[in-house]
């Protein structure tokens, strides 16, 4: 294993899920001229949310990963960057609130473009062409053109991943993010929700702290932490051509860096441990995220932590669990034990969004009811075992778009053909995130009210 790695060495393994270029000199001379421009993280960002995900793995922090299934390039506009980090810190809010924890905040945003699918080819009256991979790769219309995968996308995805995250940058530092503001978003939110009854609770307790501050002084003026926030992005590095472009040597510690985001991860489809993308994987010293779907076992899951994460640093690895309403209690318990046994040093986070995907009325849709027993199983079964659980991971957008049945304002599998918007994957809409994050953060508040009385009892 611990053969020489450089950023090129996963060019001699197997790969999994790699689209074919048919024009190999251009997709060179594109991968060549990436490698120039800027990079669009710095490799000390990099390194201060790995010490944000160490608290995590530590139980003192919790982690809220979330943006898109994949960005779009016809969609890229300031208004839904705006709505999505909306949506992305009012839930941060809560969480903060409910798990008395600092959130640890990463999009899956300004670089998530590349998606694996499950067939390379699909047919449609008669017509058979290659699937669509991602803006990054194809485009999405059923059109010989469209779907040869194209270089020049890479071009277009990098630019687009510089200016959304200049503008979350902006948002993040600028004044966007003010507490104050998120907060009256939120009570928004609570007064026009049909369970707003169900909700005030914890927002009166949320806006009581608030007005405890400010008469004692603290507020957005006078205190930075109060009008900024951390901002990190993630995805899933598929394509990697155009990551190893973006692979960087730090200056300031000589270590080699994925640049073209904070965090990585690598996916449920592409997770074999001789194959490309752990090769790759192993040699960056970002934090990394590793999806683990139903089919991993608890030896394999140490082997890819020993190539993943061979001096059990804290922080540098997030297991995103991604395993369906009803496998979550067979699969989970094997791994956390696994791991305990061993020692190594995790973050749990749980995706609940990908193992409970349902075709209805030839939509790709996800019940808001699995997503929500998928968390709660994931909270009850690290209760069980006396870790922690982590964070979530979700596909969510700012808008009102109907694509997941359920939630207060309950979207029908009839209302599915609405607002489907989604190029990929079905997102919870502003609503449906904001519910979760206020259902999971009345579940972690009685878990801290149950162990409060566990002590003083
Ligand atoms: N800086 C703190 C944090 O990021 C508090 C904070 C400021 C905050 N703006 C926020 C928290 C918006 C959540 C959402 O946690
Ligand atoms: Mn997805």
């Amino acid at each position: 294993m611990a053969q020489n790695w450089t950023p090129s060495s996963w060019r001699q393994k197997p790969i999994q899920q790699v689209p074919e270029f048919p024009d190999k000199a251009a997709l060179a001379a594109t991968e060549a001229q990436l490698a120039t421009f800027p990079p669009l993280v710095f490799a000390g960002e990099a390194r201060r949310l790995k010490k944000q995900l160490a608290s995590v793995a530590e139980g003192n922090a919790f982690l809220l990963q979330g943006g898109d299934c994949a960005e779009s390039f016809v969609e890229h506009g300031a208004d839904n960057i705006r709505d999505f980090f909306r949506s992305f810190l009012q839930m941060a809010v809560v969480l903060t609130y409910g798990a008395q924890l600092p959130v640890v905040k990463v999009g899956r945003i300004a670089g998530q473009f590349a998606k694996p699918r499950s067939n390379s080819h699909e047919s449609q009256d008669g017509k058979t062409l290659l699937t669509y991979r991602g803006d990054i790769v194809n485009g999405t219309e059923f059109t010989e053109e469209a779907r040869t995968p194209d270089p020049e996308r890479q071009m277009m995805a990098y630019r687009q991943s510089a200016a959304t995250l200049n503008l979350l940058r902006a948002f993040a530092m600028g004044g966007y993010a003010n507490l104050e503001n998120v907060h009256k978003w939120m009570l928004g939110f609570v007064k026009d929700s049909p369970q707003g009854e169900r909700y005030r609770k914890l927002a009166d307790r949320i806006s009581e702290t608030m007005d405890f501050m400010k008469a004692i002084g603290i507020t957005a003026e006078n205190q930075p932490s109060l009008r900024e926030t951390d901002f990190f992005t993630s995805h899933e590095a598929l394509l990697l051509g155009y990551e190893e472009a973006f692979t960087r040597v730090d200056s300031t510690s000589g270590d080699w860096y994925a640049t073209s985001g904070h965090m990585l991860w690598i996916g449920d489809r592409t997770r074999q441990l001789d194959h490309a993308h752990v090769e790759y994987f192993r040699g960056i010293k970002n934090p990394i995220g590793l999806k683990c779907g139903p089919s991993l076992q608890a030896d394999n899951l140490i082997e890819l932590i020993d190539a993943l994460n061979p001096t059990n640093e804290a922080g540098r690895l997030t297991l995103i669990c991604r395993f369906g309403y009803d496998k979550v209690a067979d699969s989970l318990p094997k791994l956390i034990r696994a791991v305990e046994r061993e020692g190594r040093k995790v973050v749990w986070s749980c995706d609940p969004m990908h193992g409970n995907t349902i075709t209805l009325n030839s939509y790709k849709t996800r019940p808001f009811d699995r997503i929500l027993s998928e968390v709660e199983s994931f909270f009850q079964i690290h209760r069980a075992e006396g870790t922690h659980p982590g964070g979530i991971h979700i596909e969510m957008t700012g808008k009102d778009v109907t694509e997941c049945t359920g939630g207060a304002r309950a979207v029908s599998a009839g209302d599915l053909q609405d607002r489907y918007h989604t190029h990929c994957d079905p997102r919870l809409n502003a609503d449906q995130a904001l519910e979760l994050a206020f259902l999971l953060a009345e579940r972690m508040k009685s878990g801290r009210d149950e162990k409060r009385m566990v002590v003083n009892g």
